[in-house]
């Protein structure tokens, strides 16, 4: 409730007492002590590397629009690839964190796994045993056998802030924006110290929708969040063209007071039936789109070219 949904029923002071009472009985009961338990969250044991997984499914990534006209493009090829005269989209912030992939196995946390090249990625299950709302068990209707969750790992600006603080007063060397140090942390071998970081997480796909007993990408947002997960509260069901500019009107303008970084939406059809027809390219769906602030693209002044010729006289 706390971590999650942000409506915690029990104060702070209650629940460090029930967690110290957690703690004791462990002690006196080592046989109690459960993977999914709170205090089996943060592992002592740095590893000596990560281990690579191959993903289930590849991990594509998604093309980008910049303008309104490239949006309405993209809105003309899929009404025309489907036949239809509108379409509903589920508009979602687009985090500016890390990929990652969540696996269950029968409803039990099993392996976290970074988008790494899209078909093979890190083995990062104890670094993301460390985030506070990531359910080490699903709630009531978890699916039987694997469940492949995908989301994005992201520090929030007040905590990103915080950390700087921190190495400002140490003089040690600032770190450049919430992204990178995410990125950086995912990548430590010791998850105490990844732990202290108190990075956050949204839930907002998994790799076999149809596997999900869902029909819309809406109802997989749902029933994600109904079995734990944290999802954005701020992801809408829309209807057609004028229902999808709205929302880029709204967040252009107030990105700023989130308190996370997002670098655009995501927009995507919102039936699954649909999305199967559109397909995917060998890099990325038809069915989705990002995007970019226009914000995120900037002039520059190229400076200079030096050109270096080599031994062999390659340029
Ligand atoms: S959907 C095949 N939804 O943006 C589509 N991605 O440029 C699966 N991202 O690699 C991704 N927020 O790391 C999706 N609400 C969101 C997202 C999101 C951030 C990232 C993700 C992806 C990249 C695509």
């Amino acid at each position: 409730l706390y971590y999650v949904e942000a409506r915690p029923e029990i104060t702070d002071g209650e629940y460090d007492a029930l967690y110290r009472a957690l703690l004791a009985a462990e002690k006196l009961h080592p046989d109690w002590v459960t993977p999914d338990s709170p205090s089996q969250r943060v592992s002592e044991q740095p590893l000596g590397g990560f281990r690579t997984v191959r993903h289930s499914v590849p991990m594509l990534s998604i093309d980008n629009g910049y303008s309104p006209d490239e949006w309405r493009e993209f809105d003309a090829r899929v009404r025309k690839s489907l036949d239809v005269e509108a379409v509903d989209y589920v508009v979602e912030l687009k985090i500016d964190g890390v990929a990652i992939v969540l696996r269950y196995d029968d409803g039990q946390f099993a392996i976290g796994i970074t988008r790494g090249d899209g078909t093979v990625g890190d083995d990062v299950t104890q670094n993301l045993r460390t985030l506070k709302g990531l359910p080490l068990t699903l709630g009531e209707g978890a699916p039987k056998g694997t469940l492949e969750v995908r989301g994005e790992v992201y520090l929030e600006r007040a905590q990103f802030d915080a950390i700087n603080a921190e190495r400002a007063a140490q003089g040690e060397a600032l770190y450049a924006n919430p992204r990178n140090l995410t990125a950086g942390s995912l990548k430590t071998l010791d998850a105490r110290e990844v732990s202290r970081r108190e990075l956050s997480y949204f839930a907002y796909a998994v790799a076999d929708p149809p596997g999900f007993g869902v029909s819309t990408q809406h109802e997989v947002l749902a029933r994600l969040q109904s079995l734990g997960l944290r999802v954005n509260r701020h992801a809408r069901r829309v209807h057609g063209v004028e229902g999808v500019e709205q929302e880029i009107e709204r967040w252009s303008k107030g990105r700023g007071q989130l308190g996370y970084d997002t670098d655009g939406l995501v927009i995507k059809v919102d039936d699954l039936g649909q999305q199967a027809v559109l397909g995917a390219t060998s890099k990325s769906p038809r069915w989705a789109l990002a995007y970019k602030f226009e914000t995120e693209s900037a002039v520059t002044r190229l400076l200079d070219i030096r050109v270096q010729v080599g031994r062999t006289g390659a340029v």
